[in-house]
């Protein structure tokens, strides 16, 4: 990849990674998609089905398909948050971008989302979601080798952003 997109649920990670390759000549890969284009099925029914567990190890399978190609990944949520994940995205050494968002536009993103098909968000709540955002912050940071703090940027304005340091 030449670009690895990193961060919380809502944190515009498919839209920018959209935008930016109608703005370069890069393919765009969203995991969540290759995933449900593996199992045929929504995120959320195999969530339901399996257990995250399962899940994990499917997403950390997919990862490891698309890491090698060339284009802009935008990854889900969880994917750096277990340890094979992780390793897998470091040892790519694909410049990895953190959208930080603050909690209250993660929230209200997330809340006006009217097709939330994110598992978790059912799961957690709002609350709790929230604290796993501020679990996660420090892993995302880690991680990244860029974090871009989006609350006062347009999705243009994050895509130019990245696209001074590709
Ligand atoms: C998840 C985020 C989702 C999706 C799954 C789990 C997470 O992706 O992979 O529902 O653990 O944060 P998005 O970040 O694209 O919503």
């Amino acid at each position: 990849m030449q670009a690895i997109l990193i961060g919380f649920m809502g944190s515009g990670k498919s839209s920018t990674a959209q935008l930016l390759s109608e703005q370069t000549n890069l393919k765009t890969y969203d995991l969540d998609k290759v995933i449900e284009d593996t199992i045929k099925m929504p995120i959320s029914k195999y969530f339901n089905q399996y257990g995250e567990n399962q899940f994990r190890k499917l997403e950390n399978e997919n990862l490891n398909k698309v890491i090698h190609l060339d284009g802009v990944l935008s990854t889900g949520g969880g994917t750096p948050i277990n340890a094979e994940g992780f390793k897998t995205i470091q040892k790519s050494h694909c410049p990895t971008f953190y959208l930080d968002a603050s909690d209250a536009v993660i929230e209200n993103r997330i809340q006006k989302d009217k097709v939330n098909d994110r598992p978790l968000v059912e799961e957690l709540g709002y609350s709790g979601l929230i604290e796993l955002k501020n679990q996660r912050h420090s892993i995302y940071n880690k991680l990244a080798d860029y974090v871009i703090k989006v609350d006062n940027l347009n999705k243009q304005q994050v895509v130019e952003h990245i696209i001074k340091i590709l």
